[in-house]
């Protein structure tokens, strides 16, 4: 990592909204540092990044995982951190006459715990450098609730009501804590789904980013709901 350059941290960028976000933020002369659960998919997101001129570094990485997160952070060599984005996250459907602990386990386990823990660990560096921005990528459906998609629901109303308690908490250090809600994003989440044509592309979540980015370190947003345009009804 070069000195001087700022450094932003997209967990989950190798993922369809993760990698417009890490390609938004390279473009805006950010180093980076992305990462993934599966090799390929980081390899392939990374030389992307490359080619658009970023300079970025890939360290794949189990959310489940506590003592990985752990080692990412040990692993980065910052300080300073400027922003970290968790935008990592699973969503399977299941009814909730049929969803079991496990289920519910795994997807708690890593859209909202790993989420929590990567908030957490980046505290602990921005804190030193008494500045940085943490923004959590929870979605709409963790303030509604969605048939078929309990437990991604509830994960995300907790992401959205831990975003809320961590920016009390990272205040006095000076650092600012954000929530994007989209609705449905055009990404592979929604496989072949023929309305993916009408949801809200990858990119307008990265431009929220780079708003909440630009403004100065006085101001915070707490949350950018992106909804899609047109009767809700028209794209379920
Ligand atoms: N798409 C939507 O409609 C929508 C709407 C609202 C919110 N969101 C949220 O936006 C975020 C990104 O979603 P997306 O649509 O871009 O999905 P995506 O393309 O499937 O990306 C998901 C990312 O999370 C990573 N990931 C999955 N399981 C992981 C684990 N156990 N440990 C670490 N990383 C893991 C994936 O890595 P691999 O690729 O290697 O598995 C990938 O980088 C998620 O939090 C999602 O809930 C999506």
């Amino acid at each position: 990592m070069s000195e001087g350059v700022p450094v932003a941290l997209v967990v989950g960028g190798s993922g369809d909204i993760g990698l417009a976000i890490a390609s938004r933020l390279g473009r805006l002369g950010y180093q980076l540092v992305i990462t993934g659960r599966t090799s390929e998919r980081l390899d392939r997101a990374v030389n992307r990044l490359r080619e658009q001129g970023a300079q970025v570094r890939g360290v794949p990485l189990d959310l489940r995982d506590e003592g990985e997160i752990e080692r990412l952070f040990t692993g980065l060599q910052v300080p300073p951190l400027d922003v970290t984005v968790n935008a990592a996250g699973i969503a399977e459907a299941k009814s909730i006459l049929r969803a079991t602990a496990a289920h519910y386990q795994e997807t708690l386990a890593v859209n909202l715990i790993g989420a929590a823990l990567v908030a957490r660990e980046s505290l602990k560096v921005m804190r030193k450098a008494g500045k940085g921005t943490i923004i959590n990528v929870a979605s709409t459906g963790g303030r509604e609730g969605q048939k078929g998609f309990a437990a991604y629901c509830a994960s995300k109303a907790g992401l959205s009501v831990l975003s809320d308690s961590l920016r009390e908490e990272a205040a006095r250090y000076g650092i600012r804590v954000a929530t994007i809600s989209p609705d449905k994003v055009d990404t592979r989440m929604h496989g072949e789904d023929p309305a993916r044509a009408r949801m809200v592309p990858p990119d307008d979540v990265a431009e929220a980013v780079t708003f909440l980015l630009r403004l100065s370190p006085l101001a915070v947003v707490r949350e950018i709901r992106l909804d899609q345009q047109g009767p809700r009804d028209a794209s379920t």
